[in-house]
């Protein structure tokens, strides 16, 4: 009997309009353009001023479709990493659907994994299409994380920006070997107060601020990207040699170099976004995803390796086939 699979016919991404320089923050914390490139290699990102994060999850969606050339009538499940959903509920993938027009009765949800976002929206919809449950899935990273940043906090205002990256996930029998060669999901609970926000809905009835304990989720992010990465690479009976390119999550270039130096991959195999973007958390792997084959970088053919690490700690990676 055949299997199905799932391959991705379309990429798309957005950001708002609004992009914030180093300079610009030295102006309102005490921070320098030095310090942040030389520490995190973000030079500048996006802010949204007046965008919201299901405006650009149904922008980043919408570009997708129009890569693939479907319509928005022809998806049949819609999922939504985020962690800075529009309202508390209903879920921003409800919120975005409705904005990109999909049909009434196809399921929508939101995944909250943090930056590991997309890899988890990735797996779940991967295995739904794997199990027959859906042909046409649109899955999106898309975050607002400046409306939860402290920005008189200068340890973690510098790290984060906001944007959206969506692909199209189309059920496949033929074996052809591309698509979504592999993923795997993985979390560990006894971090969860080493990155988190400082309130909730049921805590403190709002949605609170990031804090971090920078150092801990520095060390640990190296050892989980790779990890996340080596078991998504086991899954697909590959090697390191086999991946054209490393796409890790956007976090800081220093963890990104220490997982690329970790796995034996060379610098000119790794995928980065960091310096105009900064740590978008769920939507950093499908932003520069969508970026790179969009502008030619990422062909026709191409393994690449997707690893993710952020809040709860969650991690996982998944091998996809261009
Ligand atoms: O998706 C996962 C999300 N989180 C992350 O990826 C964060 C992982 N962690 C990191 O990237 C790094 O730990 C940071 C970039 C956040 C911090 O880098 P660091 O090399 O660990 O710096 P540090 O926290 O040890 O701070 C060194 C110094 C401190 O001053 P003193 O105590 O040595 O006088 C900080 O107060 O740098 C100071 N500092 C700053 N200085 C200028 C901290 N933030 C800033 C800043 N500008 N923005």
């Amino acid at each position: 009997m055949m299997s199905i699979s799932s391959k991705i016919t379309g990429y798309g991404h957005c950001v708002p309009s609004k992009s914030l320089t180093n300079d610009d923050l030295s102006k309102i914390v005490d921070t320098n353009d030095e310090w942040i490139s030389t520490r995190t290699g973000i030079r500048s990102r996006y802010i949204a001023e007046n965008e919201t994060t299901s405006d650009l999850a149904a922008k980043a969606a919408q570009m997708a479709l129009k890569n693939a050339n479907i319509s928005a009538q022809d998806i049949d499940l819609l999922v939504l990493g985020t962690i800075t959903p529009d309202y508390t509920t209903p879920s921003a993938a409800l919120v975005t659907a409705k904005k990109i027009g999909i049909k009434e009765g196809v399921p929508a949800f939101d995944v909250s994994a943090a930056c590991s976002g997309f890899v988890y929206s990735l797996t779940m919809a991967d295995n739904m299409i794997r199990l027959g449950q859906a042909k046409n899935a649109l899955v999106i990273g898309a975050e607002t994380l400046s409306k939860i940043t402290d920005w008189s906090d200068r340890g973690t205002c510098v790290l984060f920006g906001d944007g959206a990256g969506a692909v199209v996930l189309q059920a496949t029998e033929n074996e052809d070997e591309t698509g979504v060669l592999s993923t795997k999901i993985f979390a560990a609970c006894d971090y969860v107060d080493n990155l988190r926000t400082n309130g909730g809905v049921s805590t403190t009835k709002q949605a609170g601020y990031i804090t971090m304990d920078g150092k801990e989720v520095f060390k640990y992010a190296v050892n989980a990207l790779a990890a996340g990465a080596d078991a998504a690479l086991s899954i697909a009976k590959l090697s390191a040699d086999d991946v054209d390119w490393l796409l890790p999550h956007q976090a800081n270039i220093r963890i990104i170099d220490g997982t690329a130096q970790k796995m034996g991959f060379d610098k000119s195999k790794v995928l980065t976004n960091i310096a105009n973007h900064g740590n978008t958390s769920a939507a950093s792997i499908p932003l520069a995803l969508s970026q790179k084959v969009n502008d030619g970088t990422v062909k026709k053919g191409d393994i690449v390796l997707l690893t993710s690490m952020g809040a709860g700690f969650t991690w996982g990676g998944a091998v996809i086939k261009i």
